[in-house]
């Protein structure tokens, strides 16, 4: 009896060692129970019932280093908190009288067919969170039909990244501008040799990126490569080194998304880089609300695409309404990988479900028909809001 006694004491104190309690950042509460995961080890995904859950989970299994480098967004990170706050400031119609008995989550974008409006946006160094690195990214957007578009600065080189697509699956690719323009001539040509069908190009971070203290408390912050004096002039002749389309991804003003139009992309990726380069820049939510106050013809021209601090369907079905024809999630899926394949195949559909049931609330039946009428068009609660 006496030992019984002795061993159920010993296994609720080594519980109590090991029991989790994790400082949650100000995600909202939605009733995650650390209290059974192991701190370093990997908690089940039957726990997981939200992309905040996820980040939570990444938080308990990576190490701090790693951790910190996915996280981190640049100085007070006040435009990495405003990214996640925005959409709490918008707020939906949901129209009644609707027939939403059939819902239609699939679009295009740049004229490839995918299953949703969303996509798994370039976030570096995927090997930090799974072996499996971008492997697992590109089977699991591959499996569910969504656009995955892998970083130049991946773990895995462009032609494994591939080669990890299914049969038929149509990726982009991200590409930096780098200073050596031969490695940015030799990237964009395996980029096409790969079978990637286009270029996010981004423009956000040339020269230098943003000092992200968070991260460099564990590694000290290198030299980007990136070439600082690229210019109108340098992106007219970016133009020349590839006939993929490109699209130019850190838009984060009206006047650079009116240059875009006017020069001819395809499309403009509007972004502030999940806030780990200029601390202060606005929201995609402001910056799309900017370009339909100063210049609407982008929406008509070209087509737009938009992200940060998306953790949500309703974030997305906002910037949707607001005129994006897509919307990248970064961080998310990187946490999620920390369960591979497996974990980023629960993300989309979790976030898919999401999607389409705040749609039916709202009273829409296919996705490419949200409209400004779903969103407040007024209101006074945040900056370039009117
Ligand atoms: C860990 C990490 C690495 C990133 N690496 C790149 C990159 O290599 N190229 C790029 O264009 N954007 C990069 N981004 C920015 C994302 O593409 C995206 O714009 C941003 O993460 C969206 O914000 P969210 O993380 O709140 O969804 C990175 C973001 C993170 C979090």
């Amino acid at each position: 009896m006496l030992s019984l006694f002795l061993f159920s004491f010993l296994c609720a104190s080594w519980h109590n060692v090991f029991a989790v309690t994790l400082d949650t950042e100000g995600l909202p509460d939605t009733g995650l129970d650390t209290s059974n995961w192991t701190a370093g080890v990997l908690p089940p995904l039957e726990d997981i019932w939200d992309l905040n859950d996820m980040q939570m989970a990444a938080k308990n299994v990576l190490s701090g280093k790693y951790y910190a480098s996915y996280r981190t967004g640049a100085l007070n990170e006040y435009t990495y908190q405003a990214n996640l706050g925005i959409y709490s400031k918008v707020r939906l119609n949901g129209f009644g009288f609707r027939d939403v008995s059939n819902l239609q989550t699939s679009t295009t974008i740049l004229g490839y067919n995918f299953s949703q409006p969303f996509f798994i946006a370039p976030a570096a160094d995927a090997g930090h969170a799974n072996k499996s690195a971008e492997a697992s990214l590109a089977s699991a957007a591959g499996k569910a039909g969504i656009l995955y578009v892998p970083s130049i600065s991946s773990t895995l080189s462009i032609e494994k990244i591939a080669k990890a697509g299914l049969e038929g699956q149509v990726m982009f690719h991200q590409e930096y501008i780098w200073a050596n323009t031969s490695r940015v001539i030799d990237e964009l040509d395996r980029i096409k040799a790969a079978g990637f069908k286009a270029i996010f190009l981004t423009v956000d971070n040339t020269g230098i990126n943003g000092i992200r203290t968070r991260a460099m408390r564990y590694t000290a912050s290198e030299d980007t490569g990136h070439a600082a004096n690229f210019d109108l002039n340098s992106l007219a002749a970016f133009r020349n080194l590839t006939t993929l389309p490109i699209v130019p991804k850190g838009i984060k003003t009206w006047q650079d998304a009116l240059t875009c139009l006017h020069l001819g992309f395809p499309a403009i990726y509007v972004s502030n880089h999940g806030g780990r380069v200029l601390d202060g820049a606005p929201t995609s939510v402001e910056v799309l609300m900017d370009i339909r106050k100063n210049a609407p013809e982008v929406f008509s021209g070209m087509e737009v695409y938009a992200d940060g601090g998306v953790r949500r369907g309703t974030d997305a079905l906002i910037l949707l309404a607001l005129g994006a024809r897509a919307v990248g999630l970064g961080r998310p899926p990187m946490f999620a990988n920390i369960w591979g394949e497996a974990g980023v195949s629960r993300l989309i559909e979790l976030f898919g479900q999401e999607m389409a049931t705040s749609m039916q609330l709202m009273g829409v039946s296919d996705v490419t028909q949200l409209n400004t009428s779903y969103v407040r068009p007024k209101c006074s609660s945040y900056a370039g809001c009117d």
